[in-house]
């Protein structure tokens, strides 16, 4: 099982914001949204452009390459032209750390 990855202090990760840590070559994206932390694959199932840098709005965020939205609490692809979803991740809050699990190899 893979073990937790520290990514930042809850307090530097305000709402509507996201910090992106690397977990074994694979870039996560973990968001605060309303107080909530939710992690997805930092790469668009499109073409595999970045998503963050994408505008973030209701939970969703727009990927900047060709504008294809994910569910960032769920990884759904909402728009074409993406119709695979976006990796999602378990995240904790850990003595005021969050923390976030690549869970895929569990
Ligand atoms: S790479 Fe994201 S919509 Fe094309």
């Amino acid at each position: 099982m893979n073990e937790w990855t520290n990514v930042a202090a809850a307090s530097e990760i305000g709402p509507g914001e996201y910090r992106v840590v690397d977990i074994d070559e694979v870039a996560i994206a973990v968001f605060n949204l309303d107080g909530e932390y939710f992690a997805i694959e930092d790469v668009c199932t499109h073409d595999f452009g970045t998503l963050t840098g994408g505008c973030v709005e209701d939970g969703r965020i727009m990927c900047p390459r060709h504008g294809a939205r994910f569910d960032i609490r769920t990884g759904e692809a909402l728009t074409p032209p993406a119709y695979e979803p976006v990796a999602t991740f378990p995240v904790r809050i850990h003595e005021d750390m969050v923390q976030v699990r690549d869970n895929r190899d569990d």
